[in-house]
């Protein structure tokens, strides 16, 4: 078994909390060392989710003497509504009390869902994120930020709040659409990029096994990306500073994500077509930066979406319009070396629109 980490938040210790790497089936006893022990519970997740694993999870707990009253969602990103929100508040304030916990089984999208109901209810209940995709896992399980999307743009509605504990089992990605692991794999590439040359060297050398989902090879990789993400949050909890380095790619893929309204790429696979353009700026911005090292693994990321008709000009007014931008600027981070980052708004109109050719033109 893989020992836990550990994510302090010096400025709120009380928030602090540990991420497991033990099976769903030790949820009950995670619950417990907790001080979690309000027999009722609430669980979200969706309906692929509940098909693999509601069973066993169910078993443990009941098991333990939990009460588990499940809310099941349509799988996708239009669960993170505020129709499926008040669904929760509906369900969950008929029998919960401010001990009651709120758990999300499932991605990134039940996470930040439950995460947000769990931040509004009572101001505030116990909220446990076991996270089964891998983009869930290494990212946004970690960190606090939940919420909810707005017809006017993604993510719009929100809050931070940290949970009582993270519980990831690796074994879930096994069970991954093929599409869903390239798309999280996108995420650990990008903190190898902006922290850490010796993952992006291991990244290289096991390339083929992570994409198999070799299990020995990618539990300690998924480990270190979690350490990786708990870092920055522990430094940087409300993004003031350095959690901003996290967006690495993320202004180029937000841009892609929105002139497709969403329905062409998935996330990841618009965030590796977003750093290969950011690894083009880079080495504009730096002539040292060792860009075709970098390239070669962010182009190794299989990506099953076609990209075609894709407008330049409305890709560079989407990036002006990110939530990211400041007054219109835009506000790039970009890349010395493997694995160490910066944040500039010092950057050439030429070289950004160099770059969406130079990406879009890489597959
Ligand atoms: P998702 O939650 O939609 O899950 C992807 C698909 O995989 C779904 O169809 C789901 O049903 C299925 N699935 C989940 N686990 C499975 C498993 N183990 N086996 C088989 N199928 C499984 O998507 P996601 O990529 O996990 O998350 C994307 C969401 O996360 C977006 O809404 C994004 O905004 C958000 N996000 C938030 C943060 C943050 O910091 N809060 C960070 C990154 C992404
Ligand atoms: N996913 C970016 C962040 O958590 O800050």
């Amino acid at each position: 078994m893989l020992p836990p980490l550990f994510l302090p938040l010096p400025t709120a210790v009380d928030r602090s909390y540990s991420i497991y790497f033990q099976q769903l089936t030790d949820l009950p006893n995670l619950m417990q060392a907790h001080g979690l022990k309000n027999p009722q519970l609430g669980i979200v997740t969706d309906k692929h989710v509940e098909k693999i694993y509601r069973r066993k999870v169910e078993a443990a707990l009941i098991a333990k003497g939990y009460q588990p009253r499940w809310i099941v969602f349509p799988a996708g990103e239009t669960t993170k509504s505020l129709n499926h929100l008040s669904a929760i508040y509906d369900h969950f304030l008929g029998y919960a009390d401010r001990r009651t916990p709120l758990i999300a089984l499932g991605g990134g999208v039940i996470g930040d869902l439950t995460g947000f109901a769990a931040a509004s209810i009572l101001r505030g209940v116990p909220f446990i994120q076991v996270p089964t995709t891998l983009m869930a896992q290494v990212d946004s399980s970690i960190g606090g930020k939940t919420g909810i999307n707005h017809t006017v743009g993604k993510n719009l509605i929100g809050a931070f709040h940290q949970p009582s504990f993270v519980l990831c089992d690796v074994d879930t990605v096994q069970s991954l659409p093929v599409r869903e692991w390239h798309s999280g794999l996108a995420e650990v590439v990008k903190h190898a990029l902006i922290t850490d040359e010796t993952l992006f060297d291991t990244l290289v050398l096991e390339w083929d096994a992570v994409l198999n989902r070799t299990p020995e090879v990618i539990a300690p990789l998924i480990r270190r990306s979690v350490e990786i993400k708990a870092e920055i949050v522990s430094k940087d909890e409300t993004e003031q500073g350095i959690r901003a380095y996290l967006n690495f790619g993320h202004t180029f893929a937000h841009a892609l994500e929105q002139v497709t309204a969403y329905k062409t790429f998935l996330h990841g696979e618009a965030v590796t077509i977003g750093m290969i353009a950011a690894l083009y700026v880079s080495k504009y911005q730096n002539p040292e930066f060792p860009f075709e090292k970098a390239l070669d693994l962010v182009k190794a990321l299989p990506i099953s979406a076609a990209i075609k008709d894709l407008d330049l000009q409305s890709l560079t007014e989407a990036m002006k319009v990110d939530k990211k931008a400041q007054a219109g600027n835009i506000r790039l981070v970009l890349l010395s070396n493997i694995g160490t980052a910066y944040i500039t708004q010092d950057i050439d109109p030429k070289a950004i629109q160099a770059a969406w050719m130079f990406a879009l033109s890489s597959f």
